[in-house]
């Protein structure tokens, strides 16, 4: 996947961008192993990393009522949250593709809660390949809180 404002780069390249890609992507392929995609048979797995230098992975969970499933990047912001963690840096993806695959549409809205600067890395299961982009390229003209609050004025 790449569009405006992404890039495609290698392991080693992230890595060199980000000194702690190495061990998200681990964390984000452990996660990947342990997907409940049933249905799909698509397994995902993330790791985001928080402002306390902490990391946290997710991986995605399959409903028999398929609109309950939770993404794999999604289930990572949850466990950030639920441990105390209030900002975000980075989120890596591991989907099970030849090249990298980007994050869904609701998980960008999802991310976006934690500013447009994230950067978010995207690897390729059975590649090399990751796609490196800021979220606020990723998700242009998004739907932010500043909506809410400019109701009725
Ligand atoms: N999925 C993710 O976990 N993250 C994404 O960004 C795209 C899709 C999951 C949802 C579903 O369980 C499966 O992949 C197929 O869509």
């Amino acid at each position: 996947m790449s569009g405006p404002g992404t890039e495609t780069i290698d392991r080693t390249e992230a890595a060199k961008r980000l000194p702690e890609f190495p061990a998200l992507l681990e964390m984000a392929l452990t996660a990947q192993s342990r997907a409940r995609a049933p249905y799909s048979k698509f397994h995902v797995g993330a790791a985001v990393l928080a402002g306390s230098g902490r990391s946290y992975p997710g991986a995605n969970v399959e409903s028999a009522s398929y609109g309950a499933t939770i993404c794999a990047e999604r289930a990572a912001v949850v466990g950030a949250v639920a441990a105390g963690e209030t900002s975000i840096a980075v989120c890596v993806v591991v989907t099970p593709t030849p090249e990298p695959s980007s994050p869904c549409g609701i998980c960008r809205q999802l991310l976006m809660e934690f500013g447009p600067e994230m950067m978010v890395y995207a690897a390729a299961g059975e590649g090399d390949g990751v796609m490196a982009a800021r979220l606020g390229d990723l998700l242009p003209a998004a739907f932010r809180s500043a909506d809410l609050e400019d109701a009725g004025k």
